[in-house]
Formats: structure tokens, C-alpha cells, sequence
């Protein structure tokens, strides 16, 4: 049921199924998405908003990043100041996407998934939390922290 599932990831996304898929298994490759979630062009200052914004992914609740002008900044989460150099744009990726998919039970909310998830407010149930170019800003961003 589970394979069956994930294999028609993208045709059930339109078609009414319960737990649509917006990242089929066949795009994960090994603890990565190596190829972009969107065709747009990533930018990574806007990157940098939505990791600081409340109303974007409000990464800076868990996560700190060295010389963010931002007034407060969490460490709940790893200090992403030199993640660039420790994960590649496809792991970026596939963490923002769904982590639970890397660690299961992970604090790390799945930004880009809308199946199995518990405990979402009702804006956000047939929606991800962040749009697919959104992620790639980010990734783009977060790339180039080193
Ligand atoms: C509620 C807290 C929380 C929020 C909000 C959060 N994260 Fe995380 N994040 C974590 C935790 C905890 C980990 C460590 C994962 C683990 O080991 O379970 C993590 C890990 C990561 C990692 C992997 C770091 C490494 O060194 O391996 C990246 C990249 C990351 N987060 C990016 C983000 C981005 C981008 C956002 C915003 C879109 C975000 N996180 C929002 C808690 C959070």
C-alpha cells in the first residue's frame, strides 16, 4: 500500500486522494533530493527571509545563524552558520522537505509535505507550510553558508 502509494505520488496529488504526496520516493536518493523542487531560479537573499520570517518558515525559532540580524535566534536545532559546508544542496533539500524522513520523531517540522501530518492547524492541512521555491531559496541561502 505504501509503495503502491508513493509510486503514483504526483497523479494522486490531483486527484483527491487522502494523503497525496508532493515529493514522490522516487526523487529521494540515498538522504537527498538532489534535483530542485521548482524550475524558477532560487534566490538566496530571499532565502534569507523566509528563514527569519514569522510568516515564511521562521527558522531562526530553533535555529542560529552568526551574523543574522535578527533580535532573537534559537538553538533548539544545530547553529547553521557553516551548514553549507557539512550537508549538499540535496540534503538541504530533502531536511527542509520532510526530516522525518532522515530522523523519525525529529522536532524539525516537514515543510514541503502534506500527507501524515498530526496536530496541523486547518490553514494548513491541504498546504505545505512553505511553497516548492521557497524551499529552493533556502537551500540556496543555507548553501552558501560556509
Ligand atoms: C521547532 C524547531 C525547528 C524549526 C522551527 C526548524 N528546525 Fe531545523 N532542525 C531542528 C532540529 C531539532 C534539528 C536536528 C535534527 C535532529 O537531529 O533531529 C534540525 C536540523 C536542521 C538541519 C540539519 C542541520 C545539520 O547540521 O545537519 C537543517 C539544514 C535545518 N534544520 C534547517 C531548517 C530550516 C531551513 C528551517 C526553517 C524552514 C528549520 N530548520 C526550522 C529544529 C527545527
Amino acid at each position: 500500500m505504501r509503495l503502491r502509494r508513493a509510486g503514483l505520488a504526483l497523479a494522486l496529488a490531483s486527484c483527491g486522494d487522502a494523503e497525496p504526496r508532493l515529493v514522490s520516493e522516487t526523487q529521494i536518493v540515498g538522504d537527498a533530493i538532489p534535483s530542485p523542487l521548482s524550475e524558477a531560479s532560487a534566490i538566496a537573499a530571499r532565502g534569507k527571509t523566509v528563514f527569519m520570517d514569522r510568516e515564511g518558515g521562521h527558522c531562526v525559532l530553533c535555529h542560529a545563524i552568526e551574523g543574522l540580524e535578527a533580535e532573537f535566534q534559537g538553538n533548539v536545532g544545530p547553529d547553521l552558520s557553516a551548514v553549507g559546508e557539512r550537508l549538499s544542496p540535496g540534503q538541504l533539500r530533502l531536511r527542509i522537505v520532510d526530516y522525518q524522513i532522515v530522523r523519525p520523531g525529529t522536532l524539525m517540522p516537514s515543510y514541503y509535505r502534506i500527507h501524515d501530518l498530526y496536530q496541523v492547524g486547518e490553514e494548513y492541512q491541504d498546504q505545505p507550510i512553505l511553497t516548492a521555491i521557497e524551499v529552493e531559496d533556502l537551500v540556496a541561502y543555507l548553501s552558501e553558508r560556509r
